[in-house]
Formats: structure tokens, sequence, C-alpha cells
């Protein structure tokens, strides 16, 4: 088992990045974060990272003609830093081909919702006004869709019946935190497997000696 060398792709508080990087620094995960890009200056996430002694930089997606510019400049620094997997952490940029080549099924992603109900912006206010009981985050593999990848894991969270968006957004995050850094270790240990299907269905996930499955709130 080899230390995974990840590059980490952040656009806000960065959360989920710190959640990485105390992983690391307790040693419950064998894996190095080689460089943090944020496509938005003055980010909370940047300062995590400098602050555990990081590499990180900002790659503004402003600063290029179209998507797939701006996503060969994060390959290049990537590839350049020594990046082997890409973490998409609260990163709000949808990867074209030009990207997701560069890392083929080495890019996850953390998405704040059960999948495949309510992809996109804004998850958890999406599963609150629908009305659903069972809310949730998932980390799945990343392909040229929105939030559409093979799933490797979900956790499950209750919404009460007096819950704000924000409460919600708090409960699935610190679930998020924990999915997300045993997803880590799993794939670091060399037990995440895409199973690939005949006859156009789904490429499924196999966890060897996991269902993937993490209840994470008893259901009030
Ligand atoms: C997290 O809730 C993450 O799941 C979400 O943004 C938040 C980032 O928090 N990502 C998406 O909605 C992507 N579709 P963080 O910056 O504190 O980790």
């Amino acid at each position: 088992m080899a230390t995974l060398e990840l590059g980490i792709l952040v656009s806000g508080s960065g959360t989920n990045l710190q959640a990485i990087l105390d992983a690391i620094a307790d040693r419950s995960l064998d894996a190095r974060v080689r460089l943090v890009i944020s496509n938005r200056a003055g980010v909370q996430a940047i300062e995590r990272a400098t602050r555990a002694g990081a590499p990180a930089s900002v790659v503004s997606h402003k600063s290029f003609p179209d998507r797939p510019s701006f996503d060969r400049a994060l390959v290049d620094a990537l590839r350049a830093a020594g990046v082997q997997w890409v973490v998409l952490a609260g990163f709000m940029r949808v990867l074209t081909p030009t990207f997701l080549d560069a890392f083929p099924m080495r890019v996850i992603n953390v998405h704040p919702a059960l999948l495949p109900a309510f992809p996109g912006v804004d998850a958890q206010a999406q599963a609150l006004a629908y009305g659903v009981r069972v809310a949730g985050c998932t980390v799945h593999f990343v392909d040229s869709g929105t939030d559409t990848g093979p799933i490797i894991a979900q956790a499950a969270v209750g919404v009460r019946d007096d819950d704000t968006r924000d409460a919600l957004a708090a409960r699935i995050l610190v679930q998020e935190h924990k999915l997300l850094t045993t997803v880590l270790r799993w794939i670091s240990e060399d037990r995440v497997h895409l199973v690939p299907s005949g006859d156009g269905a789904r490429a499924r996930v196999r966890i060897d000696g996991e269902s993937g499955a993490l209840f994470a709130e008893q259901v009030p």
C-alpha cells in the first residue's frame, strides 16, 4: 500500500480539506497533500492549507477563455506537483474531459445529498424544499456529468421537522468529513474497485469488506 499523493480542489471554507489534513496529521490516513488549488482568492480553504504547511495556490477560472483551458492549467499544476488522486472538496466548478482524461477514475467528489437525488447547487436546500425525511451525503467518482459518477459511499442524516437549510447542512457536513476521510482510507488500502458492467449499464463500485453505507444518525 502506497501513500496517496493528493491534489485537493476547493472553492470555499475548506472544512472537508481540514478533515483530510487532520486525518493525515493523526495518522489515520496514509496520504500527502501535494497541492491545494482554489478557483477563488481569499477563501478560508487556502488559509487552512497554509496553516497545515500544504502547498496552495489560486487558479481563477475567470483568467481563462473557456473551461478546457482552465482545466488544462489545473492538470499541469497538479501533475507538476506529483498528484495521483484528486479530491473535489467543495469545488464548485464542473470539470471537462480535458481534466478527467488526465486522471481517469482518480477524481472523487463529496456532495451534500443522497445522489442521484438533488445534484447541483445547494443540495441541502433542495432536499428540505422537497420534504425528504432522510438526507445525507455521497462520495463518488467524478465523470463528465454533474454529480453523476459511480457512487462509492453514502451517509444518511435524518431531517427534523424544525430543520432549517443551515442546520441540516451543518449536520450533513459532519458526516461528509467522516465519509470522505473513510473513503480515502479505503482507497489508500486499495479496497475500492470499479466494477464495469456489460450491456451499457452503469459501472458500480465494490469496496472490499465494506458496504459503503453509513447510517450516521438515528432518524428522529
Ligand atoms: C460541502 O457541503 C460540499 O459537499 C459542498 O460544498 C460544501 C463545501 O464545504 N459541495 C458541493 O455542493 C459540490 N456539488 P467545505 O468547503 O467546508 O468543505
